[in-house]
């Protein structure tokens, strides 16, 4: 379906956007009728006045900002476990149980997902190359389902052919490696909706030289299709619209802080991360020496990198997705640069 006729489809639908006000902040601080009209080009947005719950502007950032939780809630996908030096032989296990759950990514707003361990994204799995992986899936969900890592690994591990049916169970076993910062995924067919109904999350191969002491952040970018057109209605890292723009994320001036960022959004060709106010440097997948200098860095599906930066500043800095329009429907939050 060409993005042209998803829009049109997306107008066609919008009074079905009976939503509150979610995914409607504007940067013009307008809050818009239906989290849903892509086409707030052609069309009239209704005043803020006649959303329920919006009185005046919508907040961009602080506890006025529209998003699902408490402040805490996403810890353990923000924040990776700590890396370990590198140990001949040693052997690492996670357990990953996929299983059916509606979940809130939005005020009002839930979505049948399909998970690992019961969050959209999946825990971040970590390893240091040379580890021996060992990750045990227990399938809890309705679906036959895998995990497909990326990486380097026997064809007998790659979560395409052994399919894990409802109650089943397999254990995936091999060496973490190339060193970089890679992704897991269900690879069951229907590929596409394995994908989006939300079995992905963020896998981490430290090198075997460690890298350099942070303050490590992981940040999955993701959209959901919540009326099933084949088209994304929300957008998150992390997997909350406008989590981040509630709660900012503390940093200190000049403290290296190192984001594992990966886009796991179907539908969408390309999603991207735009930083205020400073400059990063970004490692592709995590690996080799092609760093880039930049503020803005696109990611294809399945993309991911490494970005690394010392704020030059203190204050509050936007990040959100480049295009605005996942921007304005969930995808944008806040850095606090404190001294
Ligand atoms: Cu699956
Ligand atoms: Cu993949």
């Amino acid at each position: 379906m060409s993005k042209l006729s998803r829009r049109k489809l997306l107008a066609a639908a919008a009074p079905l956007a009976a939503v509150p006000l979610v995914g409607k902040l504007a940067f013009d601080g307008q809050a818009e009728a239906g989290g849903h009209d892509h086409s707030s080009h052609s069309h009239p947005r209704t005043p803020a006045s006649h959303v329920p719950g919006a009185e005046g502007h919508a907040a961009m950032i602080g506890a006025e900002v529209p998003a699902v939780g408490e402040e805490h809630d996403l810890d353990a996908l923000l924040y990776p476990p700590p890396a370990l030096p590198y140990g001949r032989g040693r052997l690492r296990n996670y357990e990953l149980t996929a299983v059916d759950k509606d979940i809130e990514i939005a005020p009002g707003i839930t979505f049948p997902a399909w998970t690992y361990n019961g969050t959209v994204p999946g825990p971040v799995i970590r390893a240091t190359e040379g580890d021996r992986l060992r990750v045990k899936l227990a399938n809890g969900g309705s679906h036959p389902h895998t995990i497909h890592f990326h990486g380097i690994h026997p064809a007998n591990m790659d979560g395409v052919f052994e399919v894990v049916e409802t109650g089943g169970s397999f254990t995936y076993e091999f060496e973490a490696r190339p060193a970089g910062f890679h992704l897991y995924h269900c690879h069951a067919t229907p590929l596409k909706k394995h994908i989006h109904k939300g079995l992905y999350g963020a896998f981490i191969i430290d090198p075997k030289e460690p890298r350099p002491p942070a303050k490590e952040l992981v940040m999955v970018m993701n959209g959901y299709d919540t009326d099933a057109d084949g088209g994304n209605n929300f957008y998150t890292v992390n997997g909350r619209s406008f989590f981040y723009a509630k709660y900012p994320i503390k940093v200190r001036r000049s403290q290296l802080v190192r984001i594992y960022l990966a886009n796991l959004t179907e539908f969408d060709l390309v999603n991207s991360f735009h930083l205020h106010g400073d400059f990063f440097r970004y490692q592709p997948t995590g690996t080799g020496d092609n760093w880039e200098y930049t503020d803005t860095v696109m990611q294809c599906q399945g993309q991911r990198g490494v970005i690394e930066i010392q704020f030059a500043n203190t204050g509050r800095f936007m990040f959100h997705a480049h295009q605005s329009e996942f921007a304005e429907l969930g995808w944008m939050g806040f850095f606090e640069v404190d001294e």
